[in-house]
């Protein structure tokens, strides 16, 4: 079996791929939906912008048996880690395919000038044993937390948005920023820079109203609740619903500029985004969100509203140098 690069995958490749993702899924599906073909055509064919991908498989005659998508955001040379992820069909596991797809993917990394690569996995699962004999290290850990709209009882929602701060106003907008409040939105944004990662670019308007345009094209709404103070955005929650979400939203940015916190401004915004979907998307039936482990304060806001935790993913690091 050989690992091929698939730098422009056909259709029936994109199928063959889609078929180890849902293998993978149906063997732990660890309480994510099912992947959906059209999300793999998607996820292979569109990068976002700013940001390249690599892709190799293993091939057995026409299927493919194990997949590795490398993401490169950033110019080449820029020096980001890049972004990893592997996956082998569960009957051909422990054969050395994913240490194989790595070693591809380690190749792609090298040759991008970049020095680190990271990769998201779920706590528990081989992938642990995989990356940490593969040089890698945990860097970071994420709460996938769920709420289920049903289970949020209306009268929470009302009181919440009853207990408005003094002096605060809500505005809010689907898809691409306004004009009039662009320049505040990238402004709040940079009060994110503190919990983003790997947040090399500053904020502006148009990197706001680009990546807003992104998930426009991908055929998701994006929805936009902020609290207004002065004319300045104090904060801000974006919830994502994809075209094929199924009834699952996901819960993007949600962020209170250092200046205003400790005024429930977090979750007066987010009962008010919870308002407006059960108003407008009764198809939204749930909403998931990805926390820092080490993130309490936005951990408490979210079980206060009834969000539950689902699962618990790692995110780990390693120098290009130790990767085969
Ligand atoms: C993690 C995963 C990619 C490993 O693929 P694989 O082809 O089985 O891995 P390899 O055969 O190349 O394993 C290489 C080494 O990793 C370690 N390893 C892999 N799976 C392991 C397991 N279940 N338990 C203990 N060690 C394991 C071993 O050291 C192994 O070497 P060995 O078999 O000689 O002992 C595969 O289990 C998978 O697809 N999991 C689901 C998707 C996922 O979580 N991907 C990770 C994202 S990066």
């Amino acid at each position: 079996m050989d690992v091929i690069a698939l730098d422009a995958p056909t259709d029936a490749q994109i199928r063959a791929w889609h078929e180890v993702l849902a293998a993978v899924h149906a063997a732990d599906p660890a309480g994510d939906p099912a992947p959906h073909p059209d999300g793999t055509a998607r996820l292979l064919l569109g990068a976002d912008p700013g940001s390249r991908q690599r892709l190799w498989a293993v091939a057995d005659g026409g299927r493919l048996v194990a997949v590795a998508a490398l993401r490169l955001s950033g110019e080449p040379g820029t020096d980001r880690p890049g972004e990893i992820d592997v996956q082998v069909h569960p009957a051909h596991r422990r054969h050395g395919l994913g240490r194989r797809l790595l070693a591809a993917a380690a190749g792609g990394l090298r040759a991008d000038g970049r020095s680190s690569v990271i990769a998201q996995v779920l706590a528990g699962t081989p992938a642990v044993p995989f990356l940490e004999s593969h040089g890698f290290e945990c860097v970071l850990t994420l709460r996938g937390m769920l709420l289920r709209l049903d289970d949020v009882p209306q009268e929470r929602v009302t009181r919440l948005l009853a207990e408005a701060p003094a002096g605060y106003g809500l505005v809010r907008w689907r898809g691409v920023v306004p004009d009039e409040y662009a320049a505040a939105l990238a402004r709040a944004k940079h009060a994110m820079a503190d919990l983003a990662e790997y947040e090399g670019t500053t904020w502006d308007a148009h990197r706001v109203r680009e990546t807003a345009e992104a998930v426009a094209k991908r055929g998701d709404d994006l929805y936009t609740v902020a609290a207004l103070h002065d004319g300045a955005i104090a904060g801000f929650t974006e919830i994502v619903v994809p075209h094929d979400a199924a009834g699952r939203a996901a819960q993007y940015d949600t962020a209170v500029v250092p200046e205003h916190r400790g005024r429930r401004i977090g979750i007066w915004s987010k009962a008010a985004m919870l308002a407006w979907l059960t108003e407008t998307r009764p198809d939204v039936r749930e909403i998931e969100t990805d926390n820092s482990g080490d993130n309490a304060h936005m951990i408490a806001v979210n079980e206060e509203l009834g969000f539950r935790t689902e699962r618990e993913s790692l995110e780990y690091q390693a120098p290009a140098t130790a990767l085969p």
